[in-house]
Parts: C-alpha cells; structure tokens; sequence
C-alpha cells in the first residue's frame, strides 16, 4: 500500500528527441526481456527510443510511488491489454496507464481509481472534421463545425485525447465504440450515449498542455468521486545528458 497516493494522482512527463546512448542504455537496463524484445522489434530507431523512455518512465514512477526498484516491477495484461501491476508484487491498489507520441512520453499512477492517460502530438490533418465524423458522436463533431476553422485542430486533439483516455481507464480500447459518449468543455464533462448520469458523475478529466505541439488527457473513475491532488512531474535531458526532474 502507497499512503502517499491515497489522495493523489501521479502524473509523469517527458519529452523525448534524441537521448545520449548512454542514456538510453541506462533506461534499456530497466526492462525486462518482453519489453527489450518489443523495443527491438521497432524498424524505426525513433519508435524504439519511444518506447524505452516511456517504459523506464513508468517503472520509475512506479519506483517513486510503490517502493520497488525500477527493474523489479512486473506486469500482466487484461482482456482487452491494459497493463496492471503482477499481482504477486502486493501493490494491487496501484493502478497506472501509460502513453507515448512522437516526441512525447507520459504515465499516471494512482491509488484513487482507474486511470488512463492519453498524449498525441498536434499535426494537422488533412481533415478533422472527416476524422471526427468518422469516429466522434455527432454532439461533438456539432461542437467541432460550430468553431471556426483556425480552432478545429486544437479542438479536434482535446477530443480525441479526452476520448482515448476514457477508453483507457476502462481498457477497453477501441472495443468500445468512440461515439457511445460525447464530451463538452467548460467545463469538461461527458455524457454517455444512452444517457447514465450516475455513471458520468464517477468520471473526473484533467488536461494538461506537455508542450507547445502535445495534448495530453487523463481520466479517473472513482466509484466515488472525490477530489484528487495532481502531482505532475516534469523530467528533462540536461546539458550533462542526465535526467534532472521538475515536481509541482
Ligand atoms: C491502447 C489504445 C486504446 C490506445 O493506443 P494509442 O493511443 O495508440 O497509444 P498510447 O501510447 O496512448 O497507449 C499505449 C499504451 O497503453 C497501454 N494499453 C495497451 N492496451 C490498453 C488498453 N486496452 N487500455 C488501456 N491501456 C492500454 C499500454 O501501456 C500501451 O503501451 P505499450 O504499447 O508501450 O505497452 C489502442 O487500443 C487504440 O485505441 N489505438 C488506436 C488509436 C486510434 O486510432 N484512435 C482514433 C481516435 S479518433
């Protein structure tokens, strides 16, 4: 059990180009065989060095907030793939989600509920609208086409991001259907379709702004909502090619 997350929610962050090998061995030594094997199976040098970030990320997270070392955590999939602590570890109360983009890698870790976290790297598409109509319910693509073009795309990835972070928390992936709920901003909230206000009021949403050109979503359900604290950790590469962390 973590007390110091009872109340919180851990959220790490770290843009990520092109780390020093030196460092990138160091992350490398904290996986285990099935992710060193995920990592290399990668063609592109920058997705492998993607997902060694995001993997040491969490594990050092999870070091922080649970107790283990970061090469000792072990995880086991659910149905739909969401990855939960090994149970054989005693820290089943710690709940975690975990997500990459191009040049970005986040997690969340909490006590407090199940979580997911979703990050994307703004670039314009061709048509978010098409996108939107293809995928979002129709109160958001409404949303979308009622906001004059210059805000499509920032409105488009808080969608998308929000979206994908609640599918995250219930893990089930795309298996569940993207226009079954709608979202709505100022504040964020979102209805489900059919409508279940008792089930919409266990959801809180946080957004976050990583970077300039990243939109980065988190999501709790709690059986019972009440208010959290969100620590954020901010990790940058130094001119020495070490990690130097940023905690507000
Ligand atoms: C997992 C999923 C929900 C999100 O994937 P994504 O946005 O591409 O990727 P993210 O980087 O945000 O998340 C990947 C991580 O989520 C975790 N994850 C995997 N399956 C998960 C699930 N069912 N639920 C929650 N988390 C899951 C894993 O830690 C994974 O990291 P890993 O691959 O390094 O082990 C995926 O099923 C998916 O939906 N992909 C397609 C996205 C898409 O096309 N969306 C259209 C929206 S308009």
């Amino acid at each position: 059990m973590t007390p110091a997350l009872a109340n919180e929610i851990h959220v790490w962050l770290m843009e990520v180009d092109a780390p020093p090998p030196a460092l990138l061995a160091e992350w490398r030594q904290c996986l285990d065989t099935d992710e060193l094997a995920r990592a290399d199976r990668f063609y592109f040098e920058r997705d492998r060095i993607i997902y060694t970030a995001a993997h040491w990320l969490l594990r050092s997270a999870l070091a922080e907030a649970g107790g283990l070392p970061a090469a000792a955590w072990r995880f086991a999939t659910g149905p739909h793939g969401k990855p939960h602590i090994d149970p054989a570890l005693g820290h089943d109360a710690l709940g975690f989600n975990l997500s990459h983009t191009k040049g970005l890698v986040a997690c969340a870790i909490t006590n407090g509920g199940e979580i997911g976290i979703d990050v994307e790297l703004m670039e314009p598409r061709r048509s978010e609208l098409d996108i939107a109509e293809h995928y979002f319910s129709a109160a958001e693509v409404a949303l979308l086409r009622a906001m004059p073009a210059a805000r499509h795309m920032r409105t488009f990835f808080r969608l998308w991001t929000l979206k994908e972070a609640l599918i995250k928390t219930t893990g089930e992936g795309l298996e569940r259907a993207l226009d079954s709920f709608s979202f709505a901003f100022d504040p964020v909230a979102v209805t489900f379709h059919p409508d279940d206000a008792a089930e919409a009021a266990r959801w809180t949403f946080s957004e976050l702004e990583p970077s300039a050109h990243h939109a980065m979503a988190l999501a709790i359900r709690q059986d019972t909502r009440r208010p959290m604290r969100l620590v954020t950790t901010r990790l940058r590469i130094g001119g020495d090619g070490q990690v130097v962390a940023d905690r507000r």
